[in-house]
């Protein structure tokens, strides 16, 4: 068994990045600016768009952090968006979800310009990816993806089910894996909530990505030995051991699971820290206005 480090492919990454920042600045070349809204104080929130703003620095990025209370209405968001299309300092630029409930995400995210969109949730993107095209991918998938190439994880032919429906995660991950490339080729089985006997397909499951958000759904005996499981959950759970009060925990029942993988990513230091630098490469991509 094998536990897939996604903290050290992310580091790797992430120096790899800022060596081709780092000559673009020296050629002479604009250092690339991403630009963050984030909307009131939800702890979750809060925390991916310190590490997002964190993680430019790391690479050599400009930032620029932009902060709304609660109360702030969708045409003062949808003015904001709308200034930062039109900012030519401004590469690219993210709307963190989840937005008020007074606030409609998908007229938020229609607004960006999609090739500013590096969280790649523009319908333009969302359709460009599910058809092969050159697209800003969605941060996690295309961090699971990067994964799975380099561990060399075999993928084409496999069976792959992706437990979750969610258009960050579920849907695109299900289109990527399909898609005749590699990693992809599999054949895909989506599951959800309205899923009859999830444990049955699981089990025939070469590949699991499990992307419910449902802390510890998955156990040891809904899978069959040797099987790769890719955990994106990342609930948050009370804890006294921890600074913050609280750890996170994913959406499999690692301690028993684990031991009947080939590969498995832990919670955290797996999908998490990938999420993250897919967002930088996107941002690199931005830069280089290599999306049109
Ligand atoms: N909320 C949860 N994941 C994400 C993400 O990848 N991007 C944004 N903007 N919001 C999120």
């Amino acid at each position: 068994m094998k536990i897939i480090d996604g903290k050290a492919i992310a580091d790797q990454i992430k120096s790899e990045i800022a060596e081709e920042v780092n000559q673009m600045v020296i050629s002479g070349g604009k250092r690339p600016h991403l630009a963050a809204i984030l909307v009131g104080h939800d702890g979750g929130s809060e925390t991916y768009v310190a590490n997002k703003v964190k993680a430019c620095e790391a690479v050599g990025f400009k930032s620029t952090l932009i902060r709304y209370e609660n109360e702030v209405t969708e045409t003062e968001l949808l003015d904001k968006v709308i200034e930062l299309n039109v900012d030519s300092d401004v590469d690219g630029f993210i709307v963190q979800l989840p937005l008020p409930e007074h606030i409609s995400e998908q007229k938020i995210i229609e607004s960006i310009d999609y090739r500013k969109d590096v969280d790649g949730f523009h319908p333009v993107n969302v359709g460009r990816m599910s058809i092969g095209l050159p697209c800003f991918v969605s941060a996690t998938p295309a961090g699971i993806l990067e994964l799975l190439k380099r561990y060399h994880i075999e993928t084409a032919g496999k069976h792959c089910v992706v437990l979750g429906r969610s258009n960050i995660v579920g849907k695109p991950i299900a289109t990527l894996m399909m898609q005749k490339a590699n990693p992809g080729d599999c054949t895909v089985t989506v599951c959800h909530s309205r899923t009859q006997d999830i444990k049955k397909q699981c089990r025939q499951a070469d590949i699991i990505i499990a992307a419910l958000g449902v802390p510890g759904f998955l156990k040891k005996e809904m899978v069959k030995e040797g099987v790769v499981v890719i955990d994106v959950g990342t609930t948050r759970i009370p804890s006294d051991k921890t600074k913050s009060g609280f750890k996170l925990k994913g959406d499999v029942e690692f301690d028993e699971v684990a031991p009947l993988c080939s590969c498995i990513t832990p919670v955290p230091g797996g999908v998490g820290p990938m999420t993250i630098v897919s967002l930088m490469k996107n941002t690199l991509l931005a830069g280089k206005k290599m999306i049109y």
